[in-house]
């Protein structure tokens, strides 16, 4: 039995056309860049839940054990009756760890792989059968839109994972300030973010043994094969990751082993032995410095939890 998910159309999400053209423009940059959204495709997506697995990418795990052992003291912050929107998705595992102890009525999960959404949001549905789920796909690097018919009078914004860390922290005040304008007075956001620590623990996160993040980070380019007229072989392409510290942030590239044309779209770019296609920024914040942003926009830091090392932190933030 298909279990009935609430989904909206959103106008927004005209995913196909932003592909093409920022791919062409960020190929055509110097030096050439592509954002990180591009990552989630279906394939994508799985292969990002397959780091979230790895031993040395500590994000995940942390954040899970700090949720689950702040889940009452967020759920007394929020109220009862929060309602519980969800920023990228994902696979909605986070979340079940909320949905337990906060017993929303209803669940809205935002995420710009849309078939990976329906599937996550799906089996949400199945197994909390007393909960209303609502799914649509957006793209909130451009804006952060709600669906006109989903209504909600006390939403909680949860957006895990440190993907705040993708914006840069001028782009991570744009959509703090975003947020805060959605949100009615009382209103409330959970936002994980990872740590600066040490460039060892960080660099080995984005470097797993497995290769985990390298294949992640190489899919981009057979995504563009897929979807796109294009010619480019992703074995002439080797990972990178690094902790770039001025900038508190791991850099992700797609390094060239040789020179190379390649083709896409009837486009012709060429890449220098050694030059690099950066595909992702990955900020780092100190808990400090996280909270000065969402108070510069008008949020009270109301509650933050961390783990024992400091790894990563939780932020409970308000609109007053
Ligand atoms: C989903 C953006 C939080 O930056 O750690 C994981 C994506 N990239 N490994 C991150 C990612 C490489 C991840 N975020």
């Amino acid at each position: 039995m298909a279990l009935a998910i609430h989904f909206h159309e959103q106008p927004s999400c005209e995913r196909q056309s932003s592909l093409r053209d920022e791919v062409l423009a960020g190929f055509s940059a110097s030096p050439k860049q592509i954002s990180p959204k591009f990552f989630y495709d279906r394939r994508g997506s799985e292969l990002f839940e397959n780091i979230c697995r790895q031993p040395e990418y500590y994000l995940t795990r942390v954040e899970e054990q700090i949720l689950s052992q702040a889940a009452n003291e967020i759920v007394e912050l929020a109220g009862p009756g929060a309602d519980l929107i969800e920023f990228g998705s994902g696979a909605s595992r986070k979340v079940r760890l909320l949905l337990e102890a906060l017993h929303p009525s209803s669940y809205l999960g935002l995420d710009i792989s849309q078939d990976f959404l329906l599937t996550s949001t799906q089996r949400l549905a199945a197994d909390y059968p007393w909960l209303e789920v609502h799914a649509a796909c957006c793209d909130f690097s451009e804006q952060v839109e709600l669906p006109d018919d989903f209504q909600t009078r006390q939403p909680l914004a949860f957006f895990p994972g440190s993907s705040i860390g993708n914006f840069t922290p001028a782009q991570a005040r744009r959509f703090l300030f975003e947020l805060h304008q959605l949100l009615p007075s009382g209103g409330s956001a959970l936002i994980g973010v990872d740590l600066v620590k040490d460039r060892k623990m960080l660099e080995a996160a984005y470097n797993d043994r497995a290769q985990a993040t390298a294949a992640f980070n190489l899919n981009v380019l057979q995504r563009i094969r897929n979807e796109l007229h294009a010619d480019i072989d992703p074995t002439r392409f080797e990972h990178r990751a690094f902790f770039n510290e001025a900038e508190s942030r791991i850099e992700m590239h797609l390094v060239s082993t040789e020179p190379q044309e390649v083709l896409i779209e009837g486009r012709r770019f060429h890449f220098d032995e050694g030059e690099s296609l950066h595909t992702e920024n990955s900020y780092k914040y100190s808990l400090e410095a996280f909270c000065g942003l969402a108070r510069s926009v008008g949020f009270d830091c109301i509650g933050r939890w961390t783990d024992a090392e400091r790894l990563f932190s939780v932020h409970f933030l308000r609109k007053p």
